[in-house]
This record gives C-alpha cells, sequence and structure tokens, in this order.
C-alpha cells in the first residue's frame, strides 16, 4: 500500500483551505525599540492593522537568534527569539494577542541549514574530520594542504588560492556550494555544503539524527500555541547519496533549480509525512507551508494527503503581465488539484522577489496592474497570502549600492533588498514615516527612498480609492461570499483566454474572475459585477488592466 492510501483525509473543510494570510517581514514592519530594525513590540503594537485588513492569519519570517548574516535564515537558535527582535515573552503576549485578535500565526521553520554559528556546527568543527558530529552537516574531505574561498564573512572562510571542493555544486546566492572547514589546518581537508551562504551550513538529513532534532523544534512551538510552520527550500534537505556532481546545463550549474543532485529527491516526502503525523496530534491541526519553489507537478507531490497542506504556487508567484501564462499555470495548477487534492497556494509576492508594482511595468501602469492582480489573487479557489505593503501597493526600491545587504547581492546574485524596505506608516519623514514607534530613532536598516510617504497606511486609511482600501473590502467581500457559500473550499479553477486578451478563472457555475490583460476595453461575459479593481465607466466593460469579480445569475 502507498503512503498516500494509507493516510486518513483531513476533514473536509479545514481554517487554512481558504485562508488568506499576511507575510510579516519583522524587520522592516514596525520598530517598537527606535533602533531602526523591526521588532516583536512594534508588530505588537501594530497587529491591530493586520487584524482590519480581514486577513485570517500572519505568517513571519524568522526572529529567532541568528547572526542576521541573511537576515535570520541563518538560525543559530530554533528555539529562542534574537534580542534584536525582543524576548520570548513578547512572542508571547504577541501571540495570545494574534489569537484574541481571530489571526493564526505561522513561523518559519528552516530546516535545510543553519548557521555555522550553530552549536551543532561549532561542536562538528572542533570535534575534527570522520566524527559523529561531523556527520550531522555534509563535512566531505578534500586533497591535504587546500584552502577555502567563500569570502562572506562566515566565521569559516578565508580568501582563496584555489582548491578542489567534493563537486562542483554551485550556491544559490553565487559562487561555490563548499568552504573548507577548516582552512588553517594542513591535517583537517574537510569541506563543508552549504548551499546558501558560507554561514549556513546544509543539515545532513540522512543522519536520523537531524529529523529527531526538527520534531523537537515542531513541537517546541506547537506547544506554544502557533498554529502553523512555513517551511523554507522544502524541497532541498535531502542531496543525492554520493553527492554527484550535477550535469550543467549549458556549461552552468546552478545552486537549486537545475541541479538535480539537491532538488526534490524522493526521501524528503518523508520528512513531510512524519511533520504532517506530528502536525495533526494537535487540536486544531496545525498547518504546513511548503517553499516548494518547483513546476506544479512536482510541487503538488508535497500536498499529497499525508503530507504538507499547502506548498506556494511558485509558477504564478512569479509571472509578468502575460494572459497566456497565467491561463497555463492556472490550468495546470488546477490538473496537480485534481490529481493530489490540495487547492493552490496563491502568492504574487515575498520578501524574496521584485515587487508586483514593479513587475507588471512600474509607474501608474504597474500600479494599475497590481491591484488588478491582487482583486484577481483574492478571487481565486484556495489560500492566499500577502506579503506586507502589497496592500499599500508598494513599489520595488532601488537601494543604493552602498546601503545594500542581501547575501545574495554580496555573492553575485540578485539584490532582494528593494522589496524588504520598511513600510511607512505615516507621511511624516520624522521618525522614519512612523516606522519607528519611540523617539530617538535611529536610521532605519534600509534607507526609504524619496517620496515614500506618499504610499503612507495613514494617508491610504483616509482615501476611499486607495490600493489598502481596495485589498480591505476585497478580504471582507471574500469572507462574505465564503459565509454565503459562493466561495467553497474545495472549488476548483478553469482557466481561458478570452479575445482582446480578457483572462477568465471560471470558479464555480455561478462566479469568475475577469481581468483585462490587452490594451482595448472588453466586454465582460454576462453576470454581476460584484468588485473591480477600478470603477466601471460602462455596464460590464472593462478597461485595460482592470479585473473584476463577478456573479452570475
Ligand atoms: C528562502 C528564503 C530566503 C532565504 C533562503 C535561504 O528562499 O525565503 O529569504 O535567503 O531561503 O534560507
Amino acid at each position: 500500500m502507498s503512503p498516500l492510501e494509507e493516510t486518513t483525509l483531513a476533514p473536509a473543510a479545514e481554517w487554512w483551505q481558504s485562508a488568506v494570510i499576511y507575510e510579516v517581514y519583522p524587520r522592516s514592519f514596525a520598530d517598537g525599540d527606535g533602533d531602526g530594525v523591526g521588532d516583536l513590540a512594534g508588530l505588537i503594537a501594530r497587529l491591530p492593522y493586520i487584524a482590519a485588513l480581514g486577513v485570517d492569519g500572519i505568517w513571519m519570517t524568522p526572529f529567532q537568534p541568528s547572526p542576521q548574516l541573511d537576515q535570520g535564515y541563518d538560525v543559530s537558535d530554533y528555539c529562542g527569539v534574537d534580542p534584536l527582535f525582543g524576548t520570548m515573552e513578547q512572542f508571547d503576549t504577541l501571540l495570545e494577542l494574534a489569537h484574541s485578535l481571530g489571526l493564526r500565526v505561522l513561523l518559519d521553520v528552516v530546516p535545510n541549514h543553519c548557521s555555522s554559528e550553530h552549536p551543532l556546527f561549532q561542536q562538528a568543527l572542533a570535534a575534527g574530520p570522520g566524527s559523529p558530529e561531523r556527520d550531522m552537516f555534509h563535512f566531505v574531505p578534500g586533497p591535504e594542504g587546500m584552502s577555502d574561498d567563500d569570502g562572506d564573512g562566515s566565521a569559516t572562510g578565508t580568501a582563496d588560492a584555489g582548491g578542489v571542493p567534493p563537486n562542483n555544486w554551485q550556491s544559490v546566492f553565487g559562487g561555490r556550494a563548499w568552504s573548507r572547514a577548516n582552512p588553517a589546518s594542513q591535517t583537517d581537508t574537510d569541506w563543508y555544503l552549504h548551499l546558501f551562504s558560507a554561514g549556513q551550513p546544509d543539515w545532513n538529513w540522512r543522519n536520523p539524527a537531524v529529523g529527531d532534532y526538527f520534531d523537537g523544534v515542531l513541537r517546541f512551538w506547537f506547544d506554544k500555541g502557533v498554529d502553523g510552520l512555513r517551511i523554507d527550500v522544502a524541497h532541498a534537505l535531502f542531496k543525492a547519496e554520493g553527492l554527484p556532481d550535477s550535469p550543467a546545463t549549458d556549461g552552468v550549474v546552478d545552486g537549486l533549480r537545475s541541479n538535480p543532485q539537491v532538488s526534490d529527491q524522493e526521501e524528503v516526502h518523508e520528512v513531510y509525512r512524519r511533520w504532517r503525523t506530528i502536525a495533526e496530534k494537535y487540536q486544531p491541526h496545525r498547518l504546513l507551508v511548503g517553499e516548494v519553489n518547483l513546476e506544479p507537478a512536482r510541487a503538488a507531490r508535497y500536498t499529497r494527503a499525508d503530507e504538507m497542506q499547502q506548498a506556494f504556487a511558485f509558477s504564478f508567484v512569479k509571472l509578468d503581465w502575460d494572459p497566456e501564462a497565467w491561463a497555463a499555470v492556472g490550468n495546470e495548477l488546477e490538473a496537480a488539484r485534481q490529481l493530489h487534492g490540495a487547492a493552490p497556494t496563491w502568492a504574487l509576492e515575498n520578501h524574496d522577489i521584485v515587487r508586483s508594482v514593479t513587475r507588471f511595468g512600474s509607474g501608474e501602469l504597474g500600479s494599475a496592474r497590481a491591484r488588478a492582480a491582487v482583486v484577481a489573487l483574492l478571487g481565486l479557489p484556495g489560500a492566499a497570502y500577502l506579503y506586507q505593503g502589497q496592500e499599500l501597493g508598494l513599489p520595488e526600491v532601488d537601494v543604493p549600492v552602498e546601503s545594500r545587504v542581501d547575501p545574495m547581492w554580496a555573492r553575485g546574485g540578485v539584490c532582494r533588498d528593494g522589496a524588504r524596505v520598511p513600510l511607512p506608516w505615516t507621511g511624516d519623514a520624522a521618525l522614519n514615516h512612523g516606522f519607528s514607534l519611540t523617539e530617538p530613532a535611529a536610521q532605519p536598516w534600509l534607507p526609504v527612498p524619496a517620496g515614500w510617504g506618499t504610499h503612507a497606511i495613514e494617508r491610504q486609511q483616509q482615501e476611499p480609492e486607495s490600493s489598502l482600501a481596495l485589498v480591505t473590502k476585497a478580504l471582507q467581500l471574500r469572507r462574505l461570499l465564503q459565509k454565503n457559500e459562493v466561495f467553497g473550499p474545495n472549488d476548483g479553477g478553469t482557466w481561458r483566454v478570452d479575445a482582446g486578451n480578457l483572462l477568465i478563472c471560471e470558479r464555480s457555475a455561478d462566479f469568475f474572475v475577469a481581468v483585462a490583460m490587452g490594451t482595448e476595453p472588453v466586454q465582460l461575459p454576462a453576470g454581476s459585477v460584484l468588485l473591480s479593481a477600478e470603477p466601471l465607466t460602462e455596464d460590464r466593460w472593462l478597461q485595460p488592466n482592470n479585473a473584476a469579480w463577478v456573479l452570475r445569475g
């Protein structure tokens, strides 16, 4: 019997099936202590703002102790709170407050790698080659007398004269995926694997002790009442047995996507089966949502009935303004849903990708399209994730080169800082546009551009046509339609492109979402328009870059 057949299907409707979750990037959300870095105190103070939007919960990116080489995705203690963000008491207060406001709380868990400062990695370094401590990670001996080359600021790396690492794998952030454990030593010739920066050593998931360790991490947060976990780089935990070279595509070995030896190994599914069992020991069941950056058919295998409940629809997250591409991806996701049961988990933005306003064309055009896109997103069947600032229509910021801190940028990759600039709460440039709640306030950790105040929350709250007002309205209507069963938890979606580049997603016989993606106005099929990104000038006619929710009958 396959593991799939052995599982009991989850109850027909769980809270997360049609939930909207708001991603909080704590260091850029609100700064409670005036040091220029967002924190738990800031989030506690501003939580009512999120509740008022009408979302079902928040996902917080890492706030656990970390050297902050990769803004917290280099974790040195999975069960703590970094003093930069506050204390465990504050986290407990936050959780309680969130629950009292009707918000679920999801945290990030980073199981592919930790920080090189993690005690278990430090113990492995100290224990030396061949030790059981080193078997918790991927240490591989190289020929004697070589030196290391990462040079990205980890405790273990220094600049290098060359040397032959164990294989040809590249880091997702650029450069090779290996660094010497002890570059000064002639006898310790081990290299260690890091798919990201040298300060983020990969765990060896073939060692059962690693799985046991993470069981404890899950239980720690679930016992506290945390409602779920977003699983970082969920498809990369297992590496091909023997760590063979990757077949280079066009002579290039990319960090993850084109390296089949580190991505989507079959053994990884066992981890999520085990985690699902843990998640379902709790009432209500805890949610697992995966960062599974794979094409729909492969990603859907992570949401089989006994694995995670959700995996982000990555092929959707990155779409440009192209109706054929939207329809193709939409239909692929629907096919995957029919095969494996789980509805797509929609998102258009997160802390790693260029803001949708900028991706869709910048300026007024980009803003109009981002409004239409978010209206479409919130009408689709399944769950949706919004990234902080998306409700404000924030554009990507071109962070000055001297202020960039992203380790991906430092290693030669793209810079992700432009989507991570602190939120503008007020129009007043003093106190960092209200980002800092106390005076005096240090400069924010990333500078805000001139004119940032035009997007301010305070301002948008007064404007009935603002992006914030539109997203709030869409969320409220979504709830109403769920309550009245116009939106069912098990709806599917059938996508097509009508004449004039009118993208349609038929959600049910009664309801469809339409987006005018062409250059001319287009007439909608029959029905009543319940919501549109811009007011309609003529009955059932959409101007270019407008979107609508339409009820038939
Ligand atoms: C995920 C995170 C990203 C981080 C990387 C390494 O992709 O979203 O921000 O840099 O994993 O942990």
